[in-house]
């Protein structure tokens, strides 16, 4: 499906593309007067002063400046929820969920983001929402901006065809999507789509440091690809859906938003195949930290403990010596969404179906289930490798709070702690 399109390689790099010959201006960024009678505009994605490492932005030249727009009105969302203040006080349980049906009824992208959990603030810079989409129909004449977070889409069901102002993605399940805060872009599906989304409200993803590893491993940067520029011809009227402090706004646009000729500039949408992912593992003993795992972060103020680390554990080696290989019974400081694209988790080689969720938050116990302990201690230990898996974790160091929906909505497991409970205490 994504032979068609043409994509740059890289992560956070100075990406140049013109749609049409001649289109980006050479040596200087807006000139005082752009070829073909575009507009310059200026997208920043970090404050002025970040630093270097830090800072991004990109020059647009378009057919028409974002600026006009007709008034923006009110516009309702049952299930789209921000921030801590909207999720529900629950008790202190290991919590998982069987997967959400995808609606009959018609469904576009905006209309079917169903929030299940929260932490942090929006206003304040500092959290993110998880979300599910459910999705059955494309958004036309429409577009969505999200000037609360950057959206790190994870598909696990269906394509998506992700129309941006700086060109198209094309993201099908086992690939990621990570789409700046406060770009436009519009959703299609090629049928019945379901997935995850982390919301950040805080720093930008970025590439983990390596530290010792080196140089490579992990998510290699070239293997990041952002779109080239494309422009749509002035057509019909817009209808553009803005989320700004938890609120949706809508307004009317005389003409598609994504008109942009050429651009340059760091701050760009990326998508990623997570079967580039160079995992990192104990080819001696004991099972390592899942930090190892870590695709992309997004740092707090405080060094080490991320806002979001978003990690993943796709098919790999296990060739750990006397070790127990799955994770051990733990209780972190860092609270751990999971979610699972395909296959099986092997700490939980059952009720954890894809689609699924499940959420231990700061300190509360978990670890293997029953089944998965008694075939881990008793397995022998040949080299093994997991095929067919991909499971994924949004770790924030914000406690989640489940939404309304989450708790109610019909896919809560309330049996989930029963999976422990063969686990009788040793006696002698
Ligand atoms: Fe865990």
């Amino acid at each position: 499906m994504s032979t068609a399109l043409t994509y740059q390689s890289g992560f956070g790099n100075e990406y140049a593309s013109e749609a049409l010959s001649g289109a980006l201006p050479q040596g200087r960024n807006s000139p005082q007067k752009v070829a073909h009678g575009l507009f310059a505009e200026l997208m920043s994605g970090t404050a002025f002063t970040a630093p270097r490492a830090a800072n991004q932005r990109t020059w647009m030249y378009r057919r028409q400046p974002s600026a006009v727009a007709g008034g923006y009105e009110p516009l309702a969302h049952a299930t789209l929820k921000t921030g801590a203040k909207d999720g529900v006080v629950v008790a202190p349980n290991p919590m998982r969920w069987d997967p959400t049906p995808i609606p009959e009824t018609a469904m576009g992208f905006v209309q079917g983001l169903h929030t299940v959990a929260v932490n942090g603030d929006a206003d304040a810079q500092v959290g993110l929402a998880v979300h599910l989409y459910l999705v059955n129909r494309s958004m036309v004449d429409s577009a969505f901006v999200n000037a609360d977070g950057e959206m790190l889409i994870v598909p696990q069901t269906g394509a998506l065809t992700i129309t941006t102002e700086l060109g198209v993605l094309e993201v099908a399940p086992g690939e990621i999507a990570l789409l700046p805060r406060g770009m436009a872009f519009r959703v299609a599906v090629d049928g019945p789509s379901r997935g995850y989304i982390c919301e950040n409200y805080g720093a930008a993803f970025r590439l983990p440091e390596l530290g010792p590893i080196g140089s490579n491993g992990l998510a290699n940067r070239r293997d990041f690809l952002a779109p080239v520029a494309a422009f749509e011809e002035p057509g019909n009227a817009c209808r553009i859906v803005r989320k700004v402090g938890g609120a949706l706004w809508a307004a009317t646009l005389p003409s598609t938003p994504f008109n942009v000729v050429a651009w340059h500039g760091n701050l760009a949408p990326v998508k990623y195949d997570t079967a580039n992912f160079m995992t990192i593992g104990s080819i001696s003993f004991d099972h390592p930290d899942p930090s190892i795992f870590t695709v992309l972060t997004s740092p707090s103020d405080t060094p080490g403990w991320a806002n979001c680390d978003f990690v993943i554990f796709p098919p790999r080696w296990l060739v750990a010596e006397d070790t127990f290989r799955p994770p051990w019974y733990h209780r972190n400081m860092m609270s751990e969404f999971m979610g699972l694209v395909h296959g099986q988790y092997d700490a939980k080689p059952e009720g954890f179906r894809p689609g699924g969720m499940s959420l231990h938050n700061c300190m509360v116990p978990h670890g293997p289930d029953a089944e998965a302990f008694e075939r881990a201690s008793n397995a022998a230990l040949a080299p093994h490798k997991l095929e067919d898996t991909l499971a994924f974790m949004f770790e924030s160091r914000w406690r989640f709070h489940p939404t309304e929906f989450a708790m109610n909505g019909g896919a809560l497991d309330a049996r989930y702690a029963e999976c422990w409970a063969p686990l009788a205490a040793t006696k002698g």
